[in-house]
């Protein structure tokens, strides 16, 4: 074990690849699937400057030609026995998908078949072959400098991947991944690795606190700690991505740069993944973003950019499987977004959010019992403007313990200037980025049209409300009011 030790703290030299860069994946199975000038027109609109692509589409090739956006191509897998068995095909192939196109359309590598070990494992004895017949072709046409040859890989090869410093791939494919990373290392590539701390969040028997999957703060004593190397992980993205290095560190390989080919989180998923929710992937991506574009690289490899594409641009409604995999994309296939990232301070790419509003709401399963207690002490103790949700008031409506609880605990937030842990309430609130408002019932912390900020008391009723010992005023009705209203009554009275 001490050998296994002192042997994971070598030092590694990775190249810096340079400034970090978000890229985006563009997954086609979509039914109206936008043309590739509408495509094109979208990327430029939003400041993308890097896509891979599933295949080497020729339409979608010239689409992005003389664009300046720089093209990941991918040999699907499909393909990959072909050209694996015959370096006469896979000439063919680069003559037809990248000389053809380059240098009009930007092509910067070649992706060769997507997670070949975990999803289809028979191929893997052709896979380095592949690689090295894709290479040679394009050190045939000059070409290997500007273009590298990689392959894709789930992050689920690396096992043991906490703490970092003892990951390792699976000794089961290290017949192909010595070569490989001999192969990378000798080309000048990188690995490329699919990076989805919403699946490692999803494993049966994860323990894995979301806010670590979603880069958001945690409290120093929940801040996972390697305890070989001391580095502190604040995150699964930067642990997953320091596990690759170090799993190709106990191989010997310590100078092969890293390549974040997917990372995402879905929007929406069925009953069984109650987390892929608008909120979490707007908070995962529009973090992810901030995280890679920061150029702070990993515990491990500080600096070193860690560049990453996002999986992806649009919903795939065509895909099989859970609902979430129907729901990874940033945006619709016309062109709206699915959610608008908060990116104010992030650099140019999506950066049209300005506007930075967070809200605290009822998270959607809260007990009710909990939620009334938090609505009561909002207005209570906690001194919130409870009047717009009297009746007559635009609040009013719904008349539920939700509404109503979301809008005290959402004021209250607002009121303490969204400082950390004033919207937990015991569990039942959570920071959402959908602006709640409805109607004339406009939520406090929303922004006017002019950018100013309403602060709820331009709503302030004519019904006066400082008695917060009468409880029921601000929500009646419902069958379990008046049992809880007699206990917090009693409560109170105790008091
Ligand atoms: C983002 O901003 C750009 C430039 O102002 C604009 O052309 C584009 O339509 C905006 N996109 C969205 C989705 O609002
Ligand atoms: C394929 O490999 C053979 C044997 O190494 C070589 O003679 C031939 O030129 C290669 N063909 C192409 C298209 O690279
Ligand atoms: C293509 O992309 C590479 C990598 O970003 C860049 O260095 C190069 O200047 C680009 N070439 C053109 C013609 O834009
Ligand atoms: C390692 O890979 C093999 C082949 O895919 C697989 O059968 C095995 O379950 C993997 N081991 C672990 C611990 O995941
Ligand atoms: C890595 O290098 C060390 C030291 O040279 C050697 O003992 C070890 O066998 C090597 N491991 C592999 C997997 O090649
Ligand atoms: C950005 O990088 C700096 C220094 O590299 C680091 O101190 C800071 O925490 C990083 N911020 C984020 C949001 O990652
Ligand atoms: C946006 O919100 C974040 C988190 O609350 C905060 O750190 C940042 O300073 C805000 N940016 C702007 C421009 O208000
Ligand atoms: C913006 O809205 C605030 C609050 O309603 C108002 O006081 C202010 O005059 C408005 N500013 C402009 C420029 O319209
Ligand atoms: C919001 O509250 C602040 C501080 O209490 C006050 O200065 C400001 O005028 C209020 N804005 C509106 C639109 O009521
Ligand atoms: C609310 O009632 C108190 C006590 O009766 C009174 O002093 C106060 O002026 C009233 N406020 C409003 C806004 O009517």
């Amino acid at each position: 074990m001490a050998v296994l030790i002192i042997f994971h703290l070598l030092a590694i030299f990775v190249p810096a690849l340079g400034d970090a860069f978000i890229g985006v994946n563009i997954g086609t199975d979509v039914t109206n699937m936008p043309s590739p000038t509408e495509v094109v027109a979208l990327l430029k609109a939003q400041g993308i400057q890097y896509v891979r692509l599933y295949d080497a589409d020729r339409a979608m090739l010239r689409a992005l030609a003389n664009t300046g956006i720089r093209v990941i191509v991918s040999v699907p897998n499909d393909q990959l026995l072909g050209i694996g068995q015959s370096n006469a095909t896979a000439a063919i192939w680069v003559a037809r998908n990248v000389i053809a196109h380059v240098p009009a359309t930007n092509i910067t590598a070649i992706a060769v078949g997507s997670e070949v070990l975990t999803s289809l494992p028979n191929a893997a004895p052709v896979l380095v072959p592949a690689l090295k017949f894709l290479q040679a072709a394009l050190v045939a046409a000059n070409l290997d400098q500007q273009i590298k040859v990689s392959t894709p890989h789930s992050s689920f090869i690396i096992l043991d991947s906490f703490p970092p410093s003892q990951a390792f791939f699976n000794k089961t494919w290290d017949p192909v991944m010595v070569p490989l990373l001999n192969f990378l290392q000798s080309t000048g590539s990188y690995l490329m690795l699919n990076v989805y701390p919403y699946y490692d969040f999803m494993q049966p028997n994860a323990v894995i606190p979301l806010d670590y999957a979603l880069f958001r703060p945690l409290p120093p004593n929940k801040e996972a700690i390697d305890s070989n190397t001391m580095l502190h992980y604040t995150n699964v993205f930067d642990a997953v991505v320091d596990a690759a290095y170090f799993a190709m560190s106990y191989l010997n390989f310590t100078n092969i740069p890293i390549l974040v080919t997917e990372s995402g989180w879905p929007s929406k998923g069925d009953s069984s993944e109650p987390d892929a929710t608008i909120d979490n992937a707007n908070t995962y991506n529009s973090n992810l973003i901030r995280h890679v574009l920061n150029n702070s690289g990993t515990p491990k490899q500080p600096g070193i950019s860690v560049s990453t594409y996002i999986y992806e641009l649009y919903n795939e409604d065509l895909r099989t499987g859970p609902v979430s995999e129907n729901n990874w994309g940033l945006f619709y296939a016309n062109g709206a977004p699915v959610y608008t990232l908060h990116l104010s301070n992030a650099g140019t790419i999506f950066a049209n959010d300005t506007t930075n509003q967070t809200f605290c709401v009822a998270k959607s399963n809260a007990d009710t019992k909990m939620l009334q207690a938090a609505l009561d002490w909002a207005c209570g103790p906690g001194k919130v403007d409870c009047s717009p949700l009297l009746q007559g008031q635009p609040c009013y409506d719904p008349n539920t313990v939700d509404a109503h609880a979301t809008y005290a605990i959402n004021a209250y937030y607002q009121k303490m200037a969204k400082s950390a842990g004033t919207c937990d309430f015991k569990g039942v609130a959570s920071v959402t980025t959908t602006n709640p408002s409805h109607g004339s019932c406009i939520f406090p912390g929303s922004r006017g049209k002019n950018g100013s900020s309403t602060n709820g008391t331009a709503l302030a009723p004519s019904t006066n409300s400082t008695n917060s010992g009468c409880l029921s005023q601000y929500y009646n009705g419902g069958p379990l009011t008046s049992s809880l209203i007699l206990t917090l009554i009693l409560s109170v009275a105790v008091l």
